[in-house]
């Protein structure tokens, strides 16, 4: 295992370890972290360790791992859920002090932010090379659009400072179709954007359904290093 992948695994079972409890009605997240947390609450799950816990997938990936890992998996919508979450766990693509992030690497923001404001506690787990000082200009920000703005949406994107590329993906011809059957675009800016601030600019502009960018929303991070070991970092609030 590379020493990056030991990171995403320590900090996905810690997180897991020290949070998940029985009962619980517990948010999924999508991606190569979130996987080692769904692994983990898997085991638990099949040990009787967690009676009565529920989960809900932020994506047909994490749905198709949950259900191999024999966890009891909902929606937003089942009787038992009825539109609230006790604990959102997930990955980032980059995290800064104030825990504020970027997702949507997997093309999931949609769901993960639905996910994530259902939810009474939003931790990221993530590995080292995720904490950035800056939002912005390494890491794309995705947008996920209807595709019928694309073209639109890419002029007041690029009015608002932003490089604008429509995602193309593998093993298929043409751009990346979301979950929900839209398009992407990614965003990168020339100077740091204010996570908060572009972030509403953002979902005000006609045809975009929802921005990867996550501001004020997670309470804990936990940074798994290639060491195995992990620091669990609050928002630093200036
Ligand atoms: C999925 O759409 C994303 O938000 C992921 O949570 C994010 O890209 C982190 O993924 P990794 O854990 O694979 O880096």
């Amino acid at each position: 295992m590379e020493a990056q992948d030991r990171g995403k695994k320590a900090a996905g079972e810690r997180a897991v370890v020290d949070l998940v409890k029985p009962g619980m009605k517990l948010g999924l997240g999508t991606g190569s972290t979130a996987y080692w947390a769904i692994v983990k609450t898997g085991e638990l799950y099949r040990a009787g360790k967690l009676p009565g816990l529920v989960v809900v997938p932020t994506s047909f990936d994490t749905e198709i791992q949950c259900q191999s890992e024999g966890l009891a998996v909902r929606t937003l919508a089942s009787p038992e859920v009825d539109g609230q979450l006790d604990l959102y766990l997930d990955g980032a693509d980059e995290f800064t002090p104030t825990l504020d992030c970027i997702k949507g690497g997997g093309a999931a923001q949609l769901q993960e932010k639905i996910v994530c404001d259902a939810s009474k506690s939003f931790v990221i787990i993530a590995d080292e090379s995720k904490a950035v000082a800056h939002l912005g200009t390494k890491f794309p920000v995705p947008v996920e659009i209807a595709s019928l703005a694309r073209l639109p949406l890419t002029r007041r994107l690029e009015a608002l400072g932003a490089k604008v590329v429509l995602r193309y993906g593998k093993g298929k011809a043409g751009p990346v179709v979301t979950d929900n059957g839209n398009l992407i675009l990614d965003l990168t800016f020339e100077h740091p954007v204010d996570c908060g601030l572009m972030e509403a600019k953002i979902q005000t502009l006609t045809g975009v359904i929802e921005v990867g960018l996550f501001a004020g929303r997670a309470q804990l991070a936990y940074l798994g290093r290639s060491d195995g070991t992990c620091d669990v970092l609050t928002p630093r609030r200036d």
